[in-house]
């Protein structure tokens, strides 16, 4: 994928760097990104739009990768930015990223995030639920604000992969229920509050999806909502927002559609659906994450020790583990992997690839096929550019690793690697426990 490929030293490289070059450079683990694979795919989606001759904008879910270079990234390519907690939102603001820009989504704000997105002056929040709509109405008038808003609904559509369910009642601990009434109730308070101004719907199926039907069953949904809420309440929406969950292909087998085909699915049955509701369509917005830098990642390890048991299994660890990667213990996700120092050798035994944290479940990838394994060689498993770095952990107090961006030849470093005074930095010890005795 993107830009790398074999070298003639037999080396995989990526975005023109040597991975042993990077090893040498930045050590491992090393989370390393194809800056121009990234890039790429916010064009895709911002031309796919275009195509459409929607009114849209496109902005990146932080959550699956949020450092100050990737928010600047995102800004030079003209997406919004959607955050989740006041560590997302920091992050992007002192990225220098433009406020007006950013939604804020969540479903429990507190008042001090809410706040600190108010006097930032941030584009919209995602108001999940009623706790939220009269809190903050009140903190929008005690600042004399007015605050746009889009209200989070829940279509009663689930999808992940390829399976999607359509319920008529969804139990999730997100937004408001179209099937019961509760999203109707919500839209006729919102539009009566003072200080907000209710733009549209925001609704989110899943993630990692293969397939268009979720999609286009959730717009139909949301417009057989917006009609009915134009009838009921001549209350009419100018944004709807239908979340992310575009899917990306981790292993073989996984057959995730090109960018434009998951935006042109939505954009034609926004135009059919939505069409005659008001005098124009609702402007469109998208929020993909794992499908903007997912397989741009790829993380770089060190193989140590290994232990074979013979007509079982051979382990084979690396210098990382669940705590750069807790994917495969916590959803079962699949990885590929290949040796990034001898990427043109035959595969020679299979192997299963265990993480260094005292726990048996830190197993990166089981029955793996590579040439013959040795202490000292670079294993780099592929597709690890969403919710990887976000997920890490200290578990076992393993320092996170550092992040390079990739291109043309040069590794930029974007996340320092955390330092063992890192690790004890916010460790504090009471005098009364230094007490002799
Ligand atoms: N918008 C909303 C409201 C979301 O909840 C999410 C993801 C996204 C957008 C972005 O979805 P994406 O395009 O990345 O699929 N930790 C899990 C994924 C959790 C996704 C949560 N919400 C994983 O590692 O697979």
């Amino acid at each position: 994928h993107g830009t790398s490929r074999i070298n003639e030293r037999g080396h995989l490289e990526i975005g023109g760097c040597d991975t042993a070059d990077l090893k040498a450079q930045f050590g491992t683990p090393l989370y390393i990104v194809d800056e121009q694979s990234v890039r790429n795919r916010c064009r895709e989606y911002i031309d796919a739009f275009k195509v459409s001759g929607l009114k849209y904008q496109v902005a990146y879910a932080s959550k699956a990768f949020c450092v100050m270079a990737m928010c600047r990234l995102a800004e030079e390519e003209g997406m919004s930015l959607d955050v989740v907690s006041d560590g997302e939102l920091y992050t992007a603001l002192e990225a220098g990223f433009p406020a007006e820009r950013i939604h804020f989504h969540g479903n429990n704000k507190t008042p001090d995030e809410i706040e600190m997105a108010l006097d930032a002056h941030i584009g919209c929040f995602v108001v999940d639920n009623e706790v939220e709509l009269h809190l903050l109405q009140a903190i929008a008038a005690e600042k004399g604000r007015q605050v746009k808003i889009l209200l989070r609904v829940t279509p009663g559509v689930e999808a992940h992969t390829h399976e999607y369910i359509s319920t008529g009642q969804t139990d999730s601990k997100f937004g408001f229920d179209i099937g019961n009434g509760s999203a109707y109730e919500a839209v006729k308070l919102a539009a009566s509050q003072p200080n907000l101004e209710l733009l549209g719907l925001h609704s989110h199926i899943g993630s990692q999806i293969f397939e268009v039907e979720g999609f286009q069953m959730a717009v139909q949904r949301v417009a057989e909502f917006t009609r009915s809420v134009k009838e009921g309440l001549n209350v009419t929406f100018s944004v709807v927002n239908l979340g992310g969950g575009f899917g990306i292909r981790y292993v073989e087998g996984d057959t995730p559609l090109h960018v434009s085909q998951y935006v042109k699915a939505i954009t034609d049955a926004v135009k059919t659906h939505f069409a005659g509701i008001a005098p124009e369509l609702p402007e469109i917005w998208v929020e993909p994450g794992r499908s903007i830098v997912g397989d741009a990642g790829t993380t770089l390890y060190t193989v140590g020790t290994s232990k074979d048991i013979p007509g079982v299994r051979k382990y084979v660890a690396v210098d990382g583990g669940m705590t750069d990667n807790p994917r495969p213990a916590l959803y079962e996700s699949q990885y590929e992997a290949l040796l990034a120092n001898r990427a043109n050798e035959p595969v020679e035994e299979k192997v299963s690839i265990a993480g260094k944290c005292c726990e048996s479940g830190d197993m990166l990838i089981w029955d793996v096929e590579l040439p013959k394994v040795e202490s000292g060689d670079l294993l780099a498993v592929a597709c690890t550019g969403a919710y990887n770095y976000s997920m890490a952990s200290n578990y076992n107090r393993i320092r996170k690793p550092a992040v390079v961006f990739v291109k043309d030849g040069i590794g930029d470093l974007v996340v320092r690697r955390e330092s063992l005074e890192d690790i004890v930095r916010h460790d504090v010890v009471p005098v009364r426990i230094n007490k002799q005795t």
